[in-house]
């Protein structure tokens, strides 16, 4: 079964005439790493908001269709209860901090005691998330003393020790430089590994080229296409929706170069670095 079922999904926020989501549907499945692509107002933070219940349980407004993830029926479930399948991480590490904490520890801890989980298996969290996250080596820092990156990894270090099933990222690179980023889709990387489900928006299609494994083109509040990158950047209308192609795509185009893995364009400069290889 998949973790997530959108079907017909629509919605259209309280006071506006047009649907932000607009009869939406697709699946994923456990551990699988889904970009989400668009032109901003296409509708991508509004479908991470539908995942996590957000919409419609706080923002209210018109509902139709239905999402379920880890089986749960998002409408007919609160907001908190959702909260311990589908894990939500925002654009800035900053304000996602709770500013009273001391240490990049204390501050992962915060969420467990209040969800009051008993103390061993607290630690047991922390020690894995400090892990996976690759920050058990700066735990005892003040979390305003950290990079952007480090800040966006304590950040979903915090959501990580909940232990969601699925964690979604609404553009967490964008405030980062191009060493935070990678540092941010790396680590996630390696939660998809853990088994954990990855929905991220995001602007960096070179990055969601290498690291997605299905791409969901998004505009005015509709789903375009949903499909591995090869096939989606291989598109000719990108530009119609605001995207421009992978670097690697591009330079394939431009030289009649293709993946011999996929008959398309390529989408990475690992592959493109491959075929070039193989004529020389
Ligand atoms: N709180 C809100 N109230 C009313 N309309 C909103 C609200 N948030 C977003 N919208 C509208 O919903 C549409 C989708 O926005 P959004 O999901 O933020 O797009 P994206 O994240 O792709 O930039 C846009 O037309 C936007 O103006
Ligand atoms: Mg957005």
């Amino acid at each position: 079964m998949s973790i997530i079922q959108v079907e017909g999904l629509k919605y259209k926020y309280p006071d506006t005439d047009q649907l932000a989501l607009d009869d939406i549907s697709f699946e994923v499945k456990q551990g699988e790493f889904i970009g989400l692509i668009g032109r901003n107002t296409a509708g991508k933070s509004t479908l991470c908001f539908a995942l996590s219940g957000l919409v419609p349980h706080f923002f209210n407004g018109g509902y139709g269709g239905k999402v379920f993830v880890n089986g749960l029926e998002v409408r007919q479930h609160e907001v908190g209860d959702i909260a311990a399948h589908v894990g939500l991480v925002f654009e800035n590490p900053f304000s996602q901090m709770t500013a009273s904490k001391y240490t990049v520890f204390e501050e992962i801890a915060f969420g467990l005691e209040n969800m009051g989980v008993e103390r061993n298996e607290m630690i047991t969290r922390m020690d894995e998330s400090l892990d996976l996250l690759d920050i058990t080596s700066i735990k005892d820092k003040h979390p305003f003393d950290l990079s952007g990156g480090q800040m966006q990894r304590v950040a979903i270090a915090s959501v990580i020790a909940m232990k969601p099933k699925i964690l979604i990222l609404d553009e967490p690179t964008s405030q980062l430089d191009p060493q935070g980023s990678e540092e941010v889709f790396k680590v996630v990387e390696n939660l998809t590994k853990e088994g954990i489900t990855i929905i991220m928006a995001e602007h960096k299609i070179d990055k969601l080229a290498e690291y997605a494994d299905k791409v969901a083109l998004i505009d005015h509040g509709k789903l375009i296409d949903f499909d591995t990158p090869a096939k989606v950047f291989s598109r000719d209308d990108l530009p119609d929706y605001g995207i421009t192609a992978p670097t690697a795509t591009r330079i394939g185009k431009a030289l009649g170069i293709k993946d011999s893995k996929t008959d398309l364009f390529p989408v990475t400069i690992k592959a493109i670095s491959r075929e070039i290889g193989d004529k020389l």
